[in-house]
């Protein structure tokens, strides 16, 4: 069994701080930026809450969705490392919002391969019968444990919240998950602090773990290179996204990106990017993708969805 989406929704913040805005924070520029990320602007949240900002995306992603109904949500799964409250869980805030009165909710936290790791424990779920239909949002506040004086990180990270509505279909999936915990010296954020990041570490893995990830579900599905349209890669830096497609032997047309407009937004990126394409029309039904998220944990994880 597999998952195939059926509604998306985004929300992101109306404030915009471009690269020149950071050059103005840290000693940086605008060139240095896009060039060694991609990146131009990112969105700043300062009013609203994380939960409020995953309530919006999850209000656009049902309205969108012409199958089912709030009611008909089995589960509804939040991941997020930035939200202010300890609880309620935000799951269960957007669970009030929109009326999924039959849904049971969680938060999960798995970084910026939150929303990977979310959808492929749906599909579990699935596969068990226990539900039929789920509710994934990814939502980051990065703004709020971003340190804005460390120009070797705050230039990366942005605030949003992306959400998809999934429907399980009787096709065959594929995913992997995984974990190295012993490396997650690599990118932390103690309590009451802010992220701290070797860059250069987690650019290494990333080139090396994604494409195993994506090799990994293309065999278990026995998918060739033609069979997929898109993949939707975790937008943590351009040149990551570039290395991946060069080692896959892929065109980066198959690669779409946003990441100039939003920086990373961690579990919110896979979600923003997905909504960017479903509205466009770029994800026709029948559509097939592989998602894939990496971040700290070290975690990193693909999966194969349909449209
Ligand atoms: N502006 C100008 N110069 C800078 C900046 C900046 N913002 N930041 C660093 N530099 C300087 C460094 O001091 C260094 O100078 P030096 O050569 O005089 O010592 C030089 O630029 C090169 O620095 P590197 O760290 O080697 O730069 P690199 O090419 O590795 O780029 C970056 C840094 C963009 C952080 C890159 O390593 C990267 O993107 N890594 C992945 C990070 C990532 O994706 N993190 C998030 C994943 S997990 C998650 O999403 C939560």
């Amino acid at each position: 069994m597999t998952g195939r989406i059926i509604g998306t929704g985004s929300y992101s913040p109306e404030l915009v701080w471009d690269n020149n805005k950071l050059a103005e924070m840290v000693e940086t520029s605008d060139e240095w930026i896009r060039e060694r990320t991609g990146i131009a602007r990112r969105h700043i949240e300062k009013e609203k809450s994380a939960s409020e900002m995953a309530v919006e995306a999850a209000k656009k992603a049902m309205e969108s969705c012409k199958e089912i109904k709030a009611e008909d949500l089995g589960a509804i799964i939040v991941c997020s490392i930035a939200q202010e409250e300890v609880l309620p869980s935000v799951s269960c805030q957007v669970q009030a919002a929109i009326g999924a009165t039959n849904a049971f909710c969680f938060d999960l936290k798995a970084a910026c391969s939150g929303f990977v790791f979310a959808y492929n424990t749906c599909i579990a779920y699935m596969n068990m019968g226990l539900i039929k239909n789920a509710l994934i949002v990814g939502v980051e506040k990065l703004s709020s444990i971003t340190d804005w004086t460390d120009r070797s990180s705050c230039i990366l990270f942005g605030d949003g919240a992306g959400a998809a509505v999934i429907t399980a279909c009787e096709e065959e999936g594929a995913m992997m998950m995984r974990c190295e915990g012993s490396r997650g010296e690599v990118l932390t954020c103690p309590a009451g602090s802010t992220l701290i990041m070797n860059g250069q570490e987690v650019f290494k893995f990333a080139v090396r773990s994604v494409p195993e990830a994506i090799l990994e579900v293309m065999s278990q599905k026995m998918l060739a290179k033609e069979d997929v349209d898109y993949y939707i890669l975790h937008q943590a830096n351009k040149r990551i996204v570039e290395s991946v497609a060069k080692r896959l032997g892929e065109p980066m047309e198959k690669f779409p990106m946003n990441i100039d407009e939003y920086g990373n937004t961690s579990s919110a990126s896979i979600p923003l990017l997905v909504d960017e394409l479903y509205r466009s029309g770029k994800l026709p039904q029948g559509s097939r993708l592989i998602m894939a998220g990496f971040g700290a944990g070290l975690s990193w994880g693909a999966s194969y969805v349909t449209v």
